[in-house]
């Protein structure tokens, strides 16, 4: 198994090209499964979670063509013209819950699925009831039965009306891929506007689904008979911008991240400013230091989009975890998303739990450990801690990174981290 071994201190300064957005990218492939046309995704991100993505909609019965330069994102074409078998097994979906989301698409198209249900989460429960109930008010009957989703919709699904009790990511874009094939107009309510949502309704759009409320809470859609082929660029990975941007200010260095949209962080780069970081737009991105008053402890509260995001509630912890001052971070939307606490203060953090919210106390340096990931926004923690902390940090467990952060020591040795990937002995 791989660990990464970084020694701490050295200041970052450069510039690093963001990827594709594995959040936008995974939801943009189970899209492929509701037309017999190919779509065409570009911009993808070179991840482990990408891969599996492909092998599932691959074991479908979709064909998939990538093309790689080794440069800028890759582009895959999926054409699920072929699809001959209708079930997610156990063996992929617990590799990576967002296997959940061909539900959704299958049953739409094909009128059944039966997908496994994902099982345990390091982050929480996580359930996927919101998902069931939501198709069953379009139609589809599901049976849970020897840890299997069993969904049936014979006929096609019926448009219909749909209240989310709270905001989910997964769900939102499981009904709106649904939504696109049933017969007559789905509303759905206090839906999630996260930019990955948006990105899949406007690929929707250009395979012919007809979405009202694109990145408003309330989305209506017209279902048709069929969608056509497309092509799509995948957004940008903001989670993967704010990690290397609190990476350049903990090391107080510089960094040009090129490729992010502007808005996709504005609340994450509002509470960022106020912590002493200078983010500024340029021609080609965005750039990132840490300005002359240095760190400041500040409150923050992870919320679905606009808010800050959960994603990266680890990352600043780790950066707070050297601020002046305290800070207070409350984490509303996972409810055993800390797990990153114990690993930060064997690295000398002062961080102390009670129930959703965890108090940190700066202090004035962070010394390097042996330490384990235990997630991957908890990965991405230790690396930002790793890179200010004194001597050696190793950490274990890094198939965590590979999910979700595109060749980051790359990307941080080019820009003066002391970094590297060994096999552990
Ligand atoms: C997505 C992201 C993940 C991010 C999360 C919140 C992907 C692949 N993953 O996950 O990185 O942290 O959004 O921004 O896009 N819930 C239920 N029942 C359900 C569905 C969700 O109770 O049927 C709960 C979850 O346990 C969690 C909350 O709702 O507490 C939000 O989850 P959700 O937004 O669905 O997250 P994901 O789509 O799984």
């Amino acid at each position: 198994m791989d660990q990464i071994v970084i020694q701490g201190g050295n200041r970052l300064s450069g510039e690093i090209r963001i990827s594709g957005a594995k959040n936008a990218a995974l939801p943009l492939m189970a899209a492929s499964l509701l037309s017999a046309e190919p779509l065409t995704l570009t911009n993808l991100p070179r991840l482990a979670d990408i891969s599996t993505m492909s092998k599932l909609l691959e074991q479908h019965g979709v064909s998939v063509l990538e093309v790689d330069d080794g440069k800028s994102g890759m582009t895959m074409t999926f054409d699920a013209g072929g699809v001959d078998n209708t079930v997610a097994p156990y063996d992929l979906v617990r590799r990576m819950r967002a296997s959940v989301l061909v539900l959704g698409p299958l049953v739409a198209r094909f009128g059944e699925a039966k997908v496994s249900l994902p099982g345990g989460c390091a982050i929480g429960t996580r359930p996927v009831d919101l998902h069931i109930r939501g198709l069953e008010q379009l139609g589809a009957e599901i049976e849970l039965e020897g840890g299997y989703m069993t969904a049936r919709a014979p006929n096609g699904l019926i448009g219909s009306k749909f209240v989310f009790p709270f905001v989910s990511v997964g769900a939102t874009e499981n009904l709106m891929m649904a939504a696109c094939l049933a017969r007559g107009e789905t509303v759905l309510t206090n839906a999630a506007r996260e930019p990955e949502v948006t990105d899949l309704a406007h690929c929707l759009v250009a395979m012919g689904a007809k979405i009202d409320g694109i990145g408003s809470d309330t989305l209506t859609i017209q279902g048709v008979t069929s969608l056509h082929a497309a092509q799509h660029p995948v957004v940008c990975d903001r989670i993967e911008a704010g990690t290397y941007a609190m990476a350049a200010a903990i090391t107080g260095g510089e960094l040009e991240l090129t490729g992010v949209s502007p808005g996709l962080l504005d609340a994450a780069f509002k509470m960022l400013g106020e912590a002493g970081l200078e983010i500024e737009d340029t021609p080609t991105g965005t750039r990132v230091s840490l300005g002359s008053g240095g760190l400041k402890g500040i409150d923050v509260m992870t919320e679905p989009f606009p808010g800050f995001p959960t994603d990266l509630q680890a990352q600043v912890m780790a950066l707070m975890s050297v601020a002046d001052g305290a800070a207070m971070i409350t984490e509303t939307i996972f409810e055993n998303r800390f797990m990153h606490v114990p690993e930060l203060s064997r690295m000398g953090a002062n961080v102390n739990v009670h129930g959703a919210s965890a108090m940190v106390r700066g202090v004035d340096h962070l010394t390097g450990a042996e330490v384990m990931a235990t997630d991957l926004r908890a990965s991405s923690s230790l690396i930002i801690a790793a890179l200010a902390a004194r001597g050696e940090t190793v950490i274990r467990r890094v198939y965590h990174l590979d999910r979700g952060y595109e060749r980051i020591e790359e990307k941080l040795g080019a820009c003066g981290a002391v970094i590297e990937r060994v096999q552990e002995t």
